[in-house]
Formats: C-alpha cells, sequence, structure tokens
C-alpha cells in the first residue's frame, strides 16, 4: 500500500523554572539516619536519651513539641525556624547539637513528582538517579479526574518516603500551587489546576491528601496528632498572580511590588476558595504565604488573614511558611510601613508566620524578643507548630509503614505507567476536521514530523521538575505505530515558546506564536497532501484561530506540558490507542483579550466603565477561541438529568438569620419570601442536600471517557451572580453504547452560595438551576421559618 504523508508538528512551548540553576553540592544532606529518637543514634553522640521527653513516644506530640522547644534557648530556637546562612533563602534549621536534634533543610518540591528544587532532596548515588515526573498540573486539571489527582500524589509521597530512606529526600514538600489563573498571561499558569476556584480546590484536597495521607488514618479525632505520610502545603497565599509583567509602555510590575487591589467579595468568592478548601477538607499541613501585598498589606504580614483566617477561623493543623525572602521583601522592596529589618520581623511572627524561608528569623528574632516587640512564648508557638508537623512525620520515632521503601518504589513499572496514564488523560482534542484523528496505523504507515521539538525531552516536564526516570518524545511514541520521518527543516525559524516566553518571573504579553511559526504552520499545511495534525505544548490559550478556520489543518491537539510519558501519549491518541477525553481547565480567549484588560486587573466580573470585559468563564460573556471545560472525543456523548427536579429545603430558626438584600433585576421575582436568601454560616448543611442522578451515555462508536461536568447557576435576575459556577464533575469511561448513572451528592452551602457585594456567604431561595451538557435541571431551594 502506498503509503499517505502525514505532517505533525508539535509546537513545544516552553517554560522552565528560574531556580533550576541553583544548587546545594555544600550542603551536607541532613537525613543521614533513619530517625532522630533512634537509641543508637542518641548512643552514638554520647547522649542518653531518656534525658530527653521529646523522644518519649508515650506522650502526646504537643508535650514532646514543648518539652524540645523549652530545652532550648533563645539562641537556638532562632536558629530552627529559618536558614542560619545569612544571604541565602534556604530553610535550612540548623538543629541543637547538645540536645541531640539534627538539622532539617524545611524546603523540597513536589508539583508534579519528587523535585531537586529547593535542596531539600537531591538526585544521585547509584540508588536514586531519578523520579517519575508526571504531567504538570495544568494537564493534570484537564483531566477533571479526582481520583487521578489523588493517586499522582500517592504514587509521589511513596517515592518520596523512599527517596527520604536513602538520605536524598525532606518530609515537608511545598506544593501544590493552587493560586487561580485569573490572566492567561500569567508565567506560572503551568504549575496550577487552572481557572476555576472549585476545580483548585478540589484538585487541592485530592493531591494533598494523595501525598498526606497514611491509609486507614485519613481522619482522626485529634488531628493535631494524625500521622502524615508526607507534609503538602498550599500556596501563594493569595491573590498571587502576577509575576513580571510588562506593559505596551516601558511599565513594569513584578511580584515584589505588586500590590494586588482586591474587592473581598472576590477574595471570599475567588481567590481564598481553593486554600478554604484545602485546610478544611484537605487538611493540609502547611500554607506558605506569598510575596505580594493585597490592598495595602504584604501578604505574610497580614495577620488578619494569616492567623485570623487561616489558622483560627480555618483551623489549620501545621504550619505557616514564607515564600522564599518574603521577610527580606516586605523590608527592602515593599518598605512596608518604613519598617526597619527588626521590625518586619516581628510583623510577619505576630502576623502568624511560623516558619522563614529565608534568613531573617534566624538573624533577627533574638533582638526582636529581646527588644519586646514579640514575645518569647510567640516564638515557641511557632517551634511548636513546626515540630508537630515533623513528629507527624514520623522523623523523630520512624514510620514502620514506610521504612522499608526503597529505590525498587521509585521509577516502577506501575509508576510510570501512571504517568503515562495522566498525560493520555489530560490531553485535549481541540479540532477534528471530518474525523482525520485517530489515524489507522494500517493506513498510515509512514509519517513526517515537522519541528523543532519532535524530539521533545525536557520541554515535557516544564518546571519544579526533579530529573525524570526517562524521556519518551513524540519520535519515541510514534515510531511504535508508524515509520518516522524527521523534518527538521523550521528548527531554526520557529521554536515554539520556551523561558524567553513564559516562566516563573516572567508573564506572557500576548498569545501569538513568535517568529516564524504561524507561517511554518501555514506552510506545512499548504504542501502536505495528508492529514495535518498541530500538537501544542503550552501552558494555555494560543492564537490558532485560523488554523482552527483552516481547512488544511484537519486536527489540532492541545498536549501541555504532559510529563516524561508525553510522547507516548500524543502517540497513542494519534493513533487511537487511545480516546482522548480531556478538556480545557482555562478559557482561550482571543488575542484582543490582552489589549482590553490590564494583566493587573484583580477584579473577576466586568467593569463596564473601564470596557473590561470580565474574568473566566464564571464572568467573562464575550466570544472565546475554546471555553473552558471544552474538548473533543472520538465518540459522543449524550445527558439527561434522572430526577425532573431537587427540592432542597433549610430551616432558618428565626428572622435574623434572614438576608433579605439580595439585589434582584425585576423586584417581582422577588416577592417570594419572608426569607430571601440565609447566611451560609447559619445553616446546616451536608454533602447529601442536592442528589443529582445523571444518566450519560456513549451514542458513538468507539470506547471512551467523559468528563461529566455540572454547573449551576444562580436564581434568574440576582444581578452580579456568575454566569455558571462549576460545582462537580466526574470522569467515566464508557463503551460505545453504554450508559451510566453518575451519582452527585452536592453541598447546598458550599455549592449554591452567592456572594453578596459585601462578602456575604448567602444562600438564596428560590430556583436554581443544574446544567450538564444542554440538559437543565431546576433546583429549589426552600427556607422554612421556624415557628
Ligand atoms: C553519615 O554518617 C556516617 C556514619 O555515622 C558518617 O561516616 C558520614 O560522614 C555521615 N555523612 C554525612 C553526609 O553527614
Ligand atoms: C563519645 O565518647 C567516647 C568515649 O569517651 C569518645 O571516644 C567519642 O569520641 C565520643 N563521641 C562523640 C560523638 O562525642
Ligand atoms: C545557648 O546555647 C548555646 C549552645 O547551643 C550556647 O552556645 C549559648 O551560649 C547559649 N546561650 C545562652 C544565652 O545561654
Ligand atoms: C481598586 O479597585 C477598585 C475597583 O475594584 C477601584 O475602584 C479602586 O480605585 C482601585 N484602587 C486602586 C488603589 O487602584
Ligand atoms: C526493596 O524492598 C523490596 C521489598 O521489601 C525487596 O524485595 C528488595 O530486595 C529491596 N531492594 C533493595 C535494593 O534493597
Ligand atoms: C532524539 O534525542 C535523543 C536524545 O537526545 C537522540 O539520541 C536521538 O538521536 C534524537 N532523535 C532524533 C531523530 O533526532
Ligand atoms: C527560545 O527561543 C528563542 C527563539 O524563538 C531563542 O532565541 C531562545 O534562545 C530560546 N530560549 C531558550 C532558553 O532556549
Ligand atoms: C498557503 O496557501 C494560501 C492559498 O493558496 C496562500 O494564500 C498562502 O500564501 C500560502 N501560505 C504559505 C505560507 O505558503
Ligand atoms: C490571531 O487572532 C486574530 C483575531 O483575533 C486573527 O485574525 C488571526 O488570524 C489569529 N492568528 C492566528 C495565527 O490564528
Ligand atoms: C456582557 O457583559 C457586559 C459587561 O457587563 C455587558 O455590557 C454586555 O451586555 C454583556 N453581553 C452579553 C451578550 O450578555
Ligand atoms: C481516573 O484515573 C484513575 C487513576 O489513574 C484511572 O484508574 C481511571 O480509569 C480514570 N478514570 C477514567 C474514566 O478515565
Amino acid at each position: 500500500m502506498a503509503s499517505s504523508l502525514s505532517s505533525l508538528l508539535p509546537l513545544l512551548l516552553l517554560s522552565l523554572t528560574s531556580f533550576a540553576a541553583l544548587s546545594l553540592a555544600d550542603y551536607p544532606l541532613p537525613y543521614n539516619f533513619t530517625h532522630v529518637c533512634d537509641a543508637k543514634r542518641y548512643a552514638s553522640l554520647n547522649l542518653s536519651i531518656p534525658d530527653f521527653a521529646f523522644c518519649d513516644k508515650s506522650l502526646s506530640y504537643y508535650v514532646r513539641a514543648k518539652n524540645l522547644v523549652d530545652s532550648m534557648n533563645l539562641t537556638e530556637k532562632a536558629k530552627q525556624l529559618g536558614n542560619n546562612n545569612n544571604g541565602e533563602w534556604y530553610a535550612v534549621a540548623a538543629g541543637v547539637p547538645r540536645l541531640g536534634l539534627p538539622a532539617y533543610n524545611w524546603w523540597s518540591e513536589a508539583l508534579h513528582g519528587v523535585s531537586y528544587i529547593g535542596g531539600g532532596t537531591s538526585f544521585g548515588g547509584p540508588d536514586v538517579k531519578a523520579a517519575t515526573s508526571f504531567p504538570l498540573p495544568i494537564n493534570s486539571a484537564a483531566a477533571f479526574n479526582a481520583t487521578l489527582w489523588r493517586e499522582i500524589g500517592k504514587t509521589i509521597s511513596t517515592e518520596a518516603r523512599a527517596m527520604n530512606n536513602l538520605g536524598f529526600a525532606g518530609l515537608t514538600f511545598w506544593s501544590p500551587n493552587i493560586n487561580l489563573v485569573r490572566d492567561p498571561r500569567w508565567g506560572r499558569a503551568l504549575e496550577t489546576p487552572g481557572e476555576c476556584p472549585t476545580t483548585a480546590g478540589i484538585y487541592a484536597i485530592n493531591f494533598v491528601r494523595g501525598l498526606q495521607d497514611v491509609e486507614g488514618q485519613e481522619h482522626s479525632n485529634d488531628p493535631n496528632s494524625r500521622p502524615l505520610k508526607v507534609s503538602a502545603c498550599c500556596k501563594h497565599y493569595a491573590a498571587y498572580d502576577v509575576d513580571y509583567w510588562r506593559t505596551t509602555g516601558s511599565m513594569t510590575v513584578d511580584r515584589f511590588h505588586y500590590d494586588a487591589n482586591v474587592t473581598e467579595r472576590d477574595m471570599v468568592e475567588s481567590y481564598l476558595k481553593p486554600f478554604e478548601m484545602c485546610v478544611k477538607e484537605g487538611d493540609v499541613s502547611s500554607v506558605m504565604c506569598s510575596y505580594n501585598k493585597i490592598n495595602g498589606v504584604p501578604a505574610c504580614a497580614d495577620g488578619r488573614r494569616m492567623r485570623g483566617t487561616i489558622r483560627d477561623e480555618w483551623d489549620l493543623h501545621g504550619y505557616v511558611v514564607s515564600d522564599c525572602d518574603s521577610i527580606k521583601t516586605i523590608f527592602e522592596k515593599q518598605q512596608w510601613l518604613d519598617d526597619t529589618a527588626i521590625e518586619a520581623t516581628a510583623q510577619v511572627m505576630r502576623a502568624g508566620l511560623d516558619l522563614d524561608c529565608g534568613w531573617y528569623y534566624a538573624q533577627y528574632l533574638e533582638e526582636t524578643v529581646k527588644k519586646g516587640l514579640i514575645k518569647e512564648s510567640d516564638v515557641d508557638e511557632a517551634l511548636i507548630n513546626n515540630y508537630i508537623v515533623l513528629l507527624r512525620l514520623g522523623w523523630f520515632d520512624g514510620n514502620p509503614l514506610y521504612d522499608n521503601l526503597n529505590a525498587s518504589n521509585v521509577c516502577s513499572v506501575d509508576n510510570m505507567k501512571l504517568a503515562a496514564s495522566a498525560a493520555r488523560q489530560g490531553m485535549v482534542l481541540l479540532k477534528n476536521k471530518g474525523d482525520a484523528l485517530p489515524l489507522s496505523p494500517q493506513k498510515f504507515k509512514r509519517i513526517a514530523i515537522v519541528g523543532p521539538h519532535a524530539n521533545a525531552t525536557e520541554v515535557m516536564i516544564g518546571n519544579y521538575n526533579g530529573v525524570p526516570c526517562r524521556y519518551i518524545s513524540p519520535i519515541d511514541g510514534l515510531k511504535k505505530y508508524a515509520e518516522v520521518d524527521y523534518k527538521c527543516r523550521g528548527c531554526r525559524c520557529a521554536v515554539g515558546l520556551n523561558l524567553t516566553y513564559e516562566r516563573e518571573d516572567w508573564d506572557r504579553t500576548g498569545f501569538d506564536l513568535p517568529g516564524y511559526q504561524n507561517h511554518l504552520i501555514e506552510t506545512v499545511a499548504n504542501v502536505s497532501k495528508g492529514p495535518v495534525v498541530v500538537v501544542i505544548f503550552s501552558s494555555g490559550t494560543i492564537n490558532i484561530s485560523s488554523f482552527v478556520k483552516s481547512g488544511d489543518v484537519d486536527a489540532i491537539i492541545w498536549a501541555g506540558y504532559p510529563g516524561q510519558e508525553g510522547g507516548q501519549a500524543v502517540a497513542d491518541i494519534i493513533f487511537g490507542a487511545y480516546n482522548p477525553g480531556g478538556r480545557l481547565p482555562v478559557t482561550w480567549y482571543p488575542s484582543e483579550y490582552t489589549s482590553q484588560i490590564p494583566e493587573t486587573s484583580q477584579q473577576f466580573r466586568p467593569n463596564d466603565e473601564l470596557g473590561y470585559p470580565g474574568r473566566t468563564y464564571r464572568f467573562y460573556n464575550g466570544t472565546t477561541q475554546f471555553d473552558f471545560g471544552y474538548g473533543l472525543s472520538y465518540t459522543k456523548f449524550s445527558y439527561s438529568f434522572v430526577n425532573p427536579n431537587v427540592l432542597v429545603t433549610k430551616n432558618v430558626n428565626n428572622a435574623r438569620q434572614c438576608y433579605n438584600f439580595l439585589p434582584f433585576e425585576d423586584k417581582q421575582l422577588t416577592d417570594v419570601p419572608a426569607c430571601q436568601s440565609a447566611l451560609v454560616s447559619d445553616l446546616d448543611c451536608t454533602a447529601g442536600d442536592v442528589s443529582v442522578q445523571v444518566s450519560v451515555t456513549n451514542v458513538g462508536k468507539l470506547d471512551g471517557s467523559d468528563a461529566v461536568m455540572l454547573y449551576a447557576k444562580q436564581p434568574q435576575g440576582l444581578i452580579g451572580a456568575p454566569i455558571k459556577d462549576l460545582v462537580a464533575f466526574e470522569r467515566v469511561f464508557l463503551k460505545a453504547g453504554e450508559s451510566k448513572v453518575v451519582s452527585f451528592e452536592i453541598d447546598a452551602c458550599k455549592r449554591l452560595a452567592f456572594v453578596t457585594e459585601s462578602a456575604q456567604e448567602v444562600l438564596p431561595q428560590g430556583e436554581h438551576t443544574l446544567l450538564v451538557g444542554d440538559q437543565k435541571l431546576p433546583v429549589y431551594v426552600h427556607l422554612q421559618k421556624e415557628v
């Protein structure tokens, strides 16, 4: 059979971290022991373990942590709260030799696999050369599969514990990054689960629980003694989503000086939502505060939002850590309140910062206490918060469940299979003209790949990466199906986005492909006789509207940053071994968007006066290249709600609980009730309040998986309500012709709430609507006043 020629254009849009150059070669590994309270270890240090009550397992973690802290003098205490090597921004606690307490580097990362960023973790020796590199979170998010997020977390923590046993990793990982992609120009979009607060929150809960939970002990009466597999950290708190933006003029805005102007409504409704879910439902053991200011106050010095919200209101069981050098940033760059370094140090400690990634605490805390700016008991409290986490991790006592994990648990066949599955689940089919895909391996025995990153390796693992077990490049993957003709033409004219265009500390200025890349695609599309498939590696919006329209481009796949197995996933999708089911976790705006709204506008709702079009699928009502949640399949799915409607009745005890000032367009519609809405905090809600069954049918000819996405709309006419809000999703696999019923158990208070202009969370009475595909389900909320 004569071979048809198809041209594949992997356009690889690379972003790498600016941290990649850092190396901790100078630091000895602090993990040269099995666990702290090892009797043999104490004996070898000529110390008598019974002298140290913090090693007494019969005592509570709080008592042990307090004993340890009480055993230190102030100088020693300060040295445990940040880096002792001035000028560096790590978080190496010095330890106290006379107490047998070793040094500990708090900073490890595991955004999408154990990473070398931070210095708490390294790769080396004969045993641990590499770890499994999963897709970046923007891809995993696109899978809309909470089980997958939890499995990835579990697998990473198993590899981390094995590496810890071998002396190569810490136990405290400052991941995930759950800031919302408010604006697609943000250089760190690839690190996050996208623009939707609920998706980001559900991602955080599952990834964090995957990392942290010890099987069988997921919940505990005393969360402060609940054991941890490894410790996760939700960051960066809060409204942190500008890195380095260059305006069309010469003005620049960087994250260290940036003052986010945020309404309390946006804060409650959007920016804080994923963090609230991460702390309350994920029971995360750490939160990191961000560099930026919020309405004039540096995030790490904001006592109301840190101590008040995170610790007191949300009841964090763990520690709050600064982004690296935040205190120095407050003092030097922000010059907040004209504070001296010592005063800035006091401010953040009073605000509830327990650990400094940086050297200000180690340098200045002692003086801060001596000057009376803070009490020594404030320092003690911070230390106790930190040590309880290390106690829960088994740093002092070991953990028999994990102490036997070894190199065979890292880069195992199963772990790499999960990375490949994640890459397949997280790719999104954007165009498929005339069912051009999948290609039949029988028909297409020879294919051409054009583009410099056809042989992509490092590009696929993005930033906050480690050393991957291996790479399956697109060429490697496609070779398994067909003879590959690798044309390097175009190598020097067009290389796609890379760290020159988007990265940490560097935002994008627009959505166009740089250089001659558009020209290259057009040229290839013009001359190709076979189907043309464009594969895009990027975090989000690229201006491809002409290729979407073009009759010469047959299919477009968004491949994101798919991790070490990415090329395999691309090939499996192109040749139909896997039917794509991913959906975009961000809106793809048209290219004009960047000229309609500055990156620094924090408001989600449109602003008619300034002509701002609004942000994200929840508030942007303009045209898009692709909507949030868009994604094609090689088959088709249809939906129907099983129940015809839902009635939710909530008791309201007295008139005071009613909030009767909702802004309705048409007053008549609002003459509902004696009680127009009730404060969510006053109501009694559970996950079963709204029980919805959706019947999903695969009406096409191929087996495939579909992410069933359930949206909610507020009662009609409610001014300021989101266009719609994703409330739940579930990815299901269906054979051709098969039907399944998917059940959603929704908490009305959490998912049907409306946030008023004054930032009150209320549940409006009346007819809400649930949407799935083109199907609608009325949900009547009835607020019943008790007599
Ligand atoms: C680890 O411990 C061994 C034996 O106690 C010692 O010889 C070695 O120097 C230590 N290594 C480091 C990096 O501290
Ligand atoms: C412990 O004591 C022994 C005997 O006095 C001495 O040889 C050894 O060097 C000491 N070890 C340490 C770590 O101080
Ligand atoms: C604190 O302990 C260290 C030893 O770890 C000692 O060198 C220092 O003198 C002590 N400081 C005070 C004020 O006692
Ligand atoms: C902050 O944003 C609001 C609108 O949300 C605007 O009225 C106000 O002027 C802004 N303040 C500053 C300092 O930019
Ligand atoms: C790792 O652990 C497994 C299971 O406990 C064991 O079979 C294997 O021999 C160990 N491998 C190494 C390199 O120690
Ligand atoms: C792809 O890259 C690998 C490793 O960098 C190299 O060995 C191989 O020759 C490359 N393949 C092609 C077709 O260039
Ligand atoms: C990114 O691509 C541009 C060309 O578009 C090139 O000049 C630059 O060197 C590349 N940057 C890196 C870090 O590879
Ligand atoms: C592609 O073909 C169209 C229509 O023939 C032509 O207008 C265009 O210039 C061609 N583009 C390139 C880059 O060759
Ligand atoms: C970019 O967008 C503009 C309109 O928004 C469109 O005219 C142009 O064709 C697009 N470019 C590409 C390469 O799709
Ligand atoms: C979209 O929102 C803007 C700003 O609020 C409003 O002026 C416009 O009428 C809306 N357009 C549509 C189609 O709803
Ligand atoms: C969701 O992810 C899990 C874990 O990878 C996987 O076993 C399951 O098949 C996925 N669900 C669907 C419908 O793809």
